[in-house]
């Protein structure tokens, strides 16, 4: 039987040469398969007497249990081996910079948002938001412009295919003078809210976009009066340009809603606009129709509204002079106010 050891190292040699499991399971078939050496000696005991079966199947069994034994060791050592392979491959320098997630900043027309609210709830007004998606009566109507009348016209508007669930035109609101209504409609006198948000117009160039923002004032009482507008919005100015140099003017205008209205101007005592007169927003007494339209009687409350533009507050406040920057997404721009 020294074949039988002979096949032994035989085997465990060639399981140790073999690096990886495919080849060690080949080699392992080669002793241990169906035409396998060992297989091969286990079919030639039917041939032996019983005596010399007996012996020579014992020590044949023992010879294959040392061969399984080598196999289930090797099969072991390839898969540690693989396995470490792999982690080495894998492996993370944990001392590497990590690459981080860049950092938001806020845009700079929400930030002369926030301001805006800021200074104008400090002096005891809400702040009330609505739909960008209005009907032509919140829009125009109830702002006392007649159907057909030529003021409609001096907003150009996108217009809706669809009509509302009452049969009202809808519009992308022209601008944040219908929440004067929405809001008065819907708290009892008196009424002193601003209202922030989009607004939309067949607009385009250096200082018009599509898309804007503006902030609606409106304050309503038994006794406000054209001299609280001058008042609020001045102080209001001056916090927000963080000076008190700054002169305000009120010019005469025409709005349908408002009776006198007034373009507030205003000039910086200093910097590159110094000495230059600024339009910065639409004002008004609010007109009395529109106060009828607000559900209370004009003859017992008055008061003021106002319309800004947000771009435009921004614009002077940084120094811009053309408004697309503000909606073109270039980080080179909007990183320097983050
Ligand atoms: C109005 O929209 C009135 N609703 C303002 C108002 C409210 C008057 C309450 C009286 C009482 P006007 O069309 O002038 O007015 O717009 C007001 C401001 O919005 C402008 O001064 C300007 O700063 C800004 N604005 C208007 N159109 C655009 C646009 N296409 N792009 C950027 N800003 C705009
Ligand atoms: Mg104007």
């Amino acid at each position: 039987m020294n074949d039988l050891e002979k096949i032994v190292s035989e085997a465990i040699d060639q399981f140790a040469s073999t690096r990886e499991s495919a080849e060690l399971e080949r080699v392992k078939a080669s002793y241990l398969g169906k035409a396998g050496r060992l297989t091969e000696m286990l079919k030639g005991l039917g041939k032996l007497a019983p005596e010399a079966r007996r012996e020579s199947g014992a020590l044949i069994n023992a010879a294959k249990e040392r061969i399984e034994a080598a196999l289930t060791a090797r099969r072991a050592a390839i898969a540690l081996a693989a396995l470490e392979a792999r982690l080495a491959e894998e492996s993370l320098d944990v001392t590497l910079p990590g690459r981080g997630r860049g950092r938001g900043g806020i845009h700079p027309v929400i930030r002369t948002w926030q301001r805006v609210e800021a200074i104008f709830r400090s002096i005891g007004f809400d702040v009330a938001d609505g739909p960008e998606i209005e009907s032509d009566w919140y829009n125009f109507t109830a702002l006392n412009n007649p159907e057909n009348h030529p003021a409609r016209s001096m907003q150009d508007t996108f217009y809706i295919e669809d009509k509302d669930s009452s049969g009202l035109q809808l519009l992308l609101r022209t601008h944040t003078s219908p929440m004067q209504v929405r809001y008065a409609r819907q708290h009892r006198a008196p009424v002193k809210v601003i209202a922030p948000g989009r607004t939309y117009r067949v607009d385009s160039d250096a200082t018009h976009s599509p898309m804007f923002h503006q902030v609606e004032g409106l304050w309503i009482d038994e006794h406000i009066s054209f001299a609280d507008l001058k008042g609020v919005y001045t102080d209001f100015l001056r916090r927000f340009f963080e000076t008190d140099d700054l002169q305000v003017r009120f010019r005469p205008s025409f709005f349908p809603f408002t009776e006198p209205s007034a373009e507030i101007d205003m000039m910086f005592a200093d910097g590159p606009n110094k000495g230059k007169w600024l339009e910065i927003s639409g004002s008004g007494q609010v007109h009395p129709t529109v106060v009828r339209n607000f559900g209370l009687e004009p003859e017992r409350y008055i008061g003021f509204a106002f319309g800004s533009g947000l771009e435009r507050l921004t614009m002077l406040r940084y120094g811009i002079n053309d408004l697309r920057l503000f909606f073109d997404g270039d980080l080179r721009f909007l990183r320097q106010f983050a």
